[in-house]
């Protein structure tokens, strides 16, 4: 089958085995933090200390030498590089694995763990440094403006429009290490299957909605990635 234009989704489980624990695995983060405590904006104003230190560890983690793209991030990069339609690549992740892989056409639909962003203004900024509850923006020059880059629950995602344009003229649609428990996102295979799409889902477990999906396949990322962009290229 020969594809003109491609979305492809991803989430924690694609940076799973490059050293980045997925939030919903039974050693996930979500096992050790409260959501509400540490992602969304009352957990913020609550405590900005505990919420700026969560994201800071996360960046420390992500800066470290031990934490580099791994042969799923690479294959989607080596494959888009060759393809000639349309791609697309939409990440729930925060983390810059794709990015550093290669991918040309990405879109951080929760942000990004090494930006900062101004909560009066919402200039942003590039913030590969801790972030201190009085740390100062450099638009307002006002200490505690600064809050990490990334999607809270309660918030809106970022991209939306250009991710439903790019959802309602693809004919193939592939998610990738998310469990389905997100929303919007986990909502973007049907939006493509109503428009026509072939849906594949690549995941250790199964998802919310494997059974929804035209294909499935369970692996490991590092795998099952390759694997499948080899059979289609
Ligand atoms: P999730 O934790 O909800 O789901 C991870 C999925 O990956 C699970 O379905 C799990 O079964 C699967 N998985 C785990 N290990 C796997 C492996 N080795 N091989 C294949 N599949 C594996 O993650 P999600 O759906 O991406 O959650 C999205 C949210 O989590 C995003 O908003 C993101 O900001 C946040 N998050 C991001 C990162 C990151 O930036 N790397 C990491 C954790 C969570
Ligand atoms: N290869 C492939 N899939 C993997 C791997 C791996 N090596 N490791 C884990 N997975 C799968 C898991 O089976 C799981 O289905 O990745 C999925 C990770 O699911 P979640 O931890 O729920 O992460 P995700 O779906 O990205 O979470 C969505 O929730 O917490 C919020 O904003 C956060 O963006 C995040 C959103």
């Amino acid at each position: 089958m020969h594809y003109q234009s491609i979305v492809v989704l991803t989430g924690a489980g694609i940076s799973a085995e490059s050293g980045i624990r997925t939030f919903r695995a039974s050693d996930g983060l979500w096992e050790d933090h409260r959501v509400e405590d540490v992602a969304t904006p009352e957990g913020f104003a609550a405590n900005p200390a505990l919420v700026q230190n969560f994201y800071n560890q996360r960046r420390q983690q992500l800066l470290s030498e031990a934490i580099k793209p791994n042969a799923a991030h690479l294959a989607l990069a080596e494959f888009e590089a060759r393809f000639s339609g349309d791609f697309l690549l939409v990440t729930q992740n925060i983390d810059n694995l794709h990015e550093r892989g290669g991918s040309q056409h990405l879109l951080h639909m929760h942000g990004e763990l090494l930006k900062s962003r101004c909560i009066a203004t919402g200039q942003i900024y590039e913030q590969t440094t801790d972030i201190q509850v009085n740390s100062h923006c450099a638009c307002c020059q006002q200490p505690g403006y600064l809050r990490p880059h990334v999607v809270w629950f309660n918030e809106m995602p970022l991209y939306l429009d250009k991710i439903y344009q790019a959802l309602s003229r693809c004919d193939l649609f592939i998610a990738i290490g998310t469990s389905g428990n997100v929303y919007p996102a986990a909502g973007f295979f049907q939006e493509a299957k109503s428009h026509g799409a072939t849906t594949v889902e690549l995941n250790l477990d199964p998802s919310q909605s494997s059974t929804r999906f035209d294909i499935q396949r369970q692996g490991l990322a590092t795998e099952v990635v390759p694997a499948f962009l080899n059979e289609i290229k």
